[in-house]
């Protein structure tokens, strides 16, 4: 198994392409299936959870091409099943995405129930609920979801919570229903935006994206379109905490700094230096961090997916800092490994407290999940000696080439199967 030797010390300098989305990715690849026309695609990232997905919409028997330019063809005209399988589903939670695009066009789903997973029990109640109130029959039946509908009909939906996928399948179920459907307490992140704007592209009549009110008037069919992939803010957000952690200066191309406001200001709160334009960032940092708090929540506040990365940064801070996480009950399995490497953090509940120390030390340590992974390089980054970072099998589901990208950097890091 694959695991990444790191030897912190050495600042960071010099400058990298920040890839696209991956949560932007997951779902603008499943609304390929709303239409029999091609959808072409640039700046899809090349990860592991999108060569997932170009698996299970294969299976379903949509034609996925990566073209020598990079761009991306997708043409769901022979669509042969409609069932997602177990196999693909329990891999990666974001299969549940095809459920909404596969009912509105065909009439019928079957997609096997995603199971907890590390990092909380992330069920797909809210999913459910909102195609049924668009008035599917649907029902859990040996393990699947399956869900029948003639036509779907438009709805006022109001989630319970606010769910990034489940907007984003609620939003292409309602883009073919008849009627108007108004999403409410929907998610407002960038990544359900950039659905959103493809949607239209296609021919979808979608207001409101970016409120957390969108409204949906549903039309007969869609067409093909062509659309760039928005850069992955969790990305750029991960390489600042990097050179926030192992000091250093460094510039961030292709990135998009106007969906990045609340960790960029927590980053200039610890002591960052960042200056943006409209597509890059530039970042530096010659003193010791000082400890930040944060509670993480929905966009625009402070996101799950950097609480990890952040708290690798804070445990090397000078002082104490409080980490509140608010979305997963799990969310903290990067805690024990950090101590491996000689941070110091107490968890009580929801609650990190993290007391900076001026050194980390090198550790063989494990990856537990994507952000927590990041984590763990990010300090590996910073600490004295050699750190061994092993499962990073988690890493490569949502950061494309990251040692690459980070010797490009000057870091001392390398992949290694022993
Ligand atoms: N929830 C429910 N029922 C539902 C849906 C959600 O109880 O039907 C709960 C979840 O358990 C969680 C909260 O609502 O406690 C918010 O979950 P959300 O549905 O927003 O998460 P998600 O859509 O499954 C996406 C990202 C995650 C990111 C979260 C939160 C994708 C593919 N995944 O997950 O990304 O952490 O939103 O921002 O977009 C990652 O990239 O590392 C990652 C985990």
């Amino acid at each position: 198994m694959d695991k990444l030797r790191i030897i912190g010390g050495t600042p960071l300098t010099g400058e990298i392409s920040i890839s696209g989305a991956k949560n932007a990715a997951l779902p603008i690849l499943c609304a390929s299936l709303l239409t029999a026309d091609t959808i072409t695609l640039t700046n899809v990232p090349k990860l592991n959870d999108i060569a997932t997905t170009f698996k299970l919409l294969n299976q379903l028997g949509v034609k996925a091409v990566r073209n020598s330019d990079d761009s991306v063809c997708m043409t769901a005209d022979q669509v042969t099943t409609l069932e997602a399988p177990y196999e693909l589903v329990k891999t990666m939670r974001a299969s549940i995405l095809v459920l909404g695009p596969l009912l509105a066009r065909f009439g019928e789903a079957r997609v096997s129930l995603p199971g907890g997973c590390a990092i909380g029990q992330r069920p797909v109640d809210q999913h459910i609920q909102g195609l049924a109130a668009l008035g599917a029959d649907i029902k859990i039946e040996h393990g699947f979801v399956v869900a029948r509908a003639t036509r779907l009909k438009g709805a006022v939906v109001r989630t319970d919570m606010v769910t990034v996928t489940g907007t984003e399948n609620l939003m292409m179920a309602a883009v073919l229903a008849e009627g108007q459907t108004i999403l409410e307490n929907a998610a407002r992140e960038p990544e359900v935006i950039d659905l959103a704007k493809l949607l239209i592209k296609m021919g979808a009549k979608i207001k409101g994206h970016g409120t957390d009110r969108i409204v949906i008037d549903g039309v007969e069919s869609l067409h093909g379109a062509t659309h760039r992939v928005i850069p992955d803010r969790i990305e750029a957000g991960s390489f600042l905490c990097a050179v926030g952690a192992a000091g250093g200066k460094i510039m961030l191309r292709d990135a998009a700094p106007e969906t990045m406001g609340a960790t960029i200001s927590k980053l200039q709160e610890a002591g960052l230096h960042i200056a943006v334009g409209p597509d890059w960032i530039e970042a530096s940092m010659s003193t010791r961090p000082k400890a930040v708090d944060m509670r993480t929540i929905e966009y625009p506040g402070f996101a799950t997916d950097m609480q990890a990365q952040l708290m690798a940064l804070n445990a090397l801070a000078d002082g104490t800092s409080v980490i509140v996480e608010t979305i997963f009950e799990n969310r903290y399995m990067h805690v024990q490994e950090l101590r491996r490497l000689g941070a110091h953090i107490d968890i009580d509940g929801h609650t990190a407290i993290v007391r900076g120390v001026p050194k980390l030390s090198g550790a063989t340590v494990m990856a537990t999940d994507l952000r927590a992974s990041a984590s763990l390089v990010i300090a590996g980054l910073a600490a004295e000696g050699e750190t061994l970072v092993e499962r990073i099998y988690h890493l490569d589901r949502g950061y494309e080439r990251m040692e690459h990208k980070l010797r490009q950097l000057g870091a001392n890091i390398e992949r290694t199967t022993h």
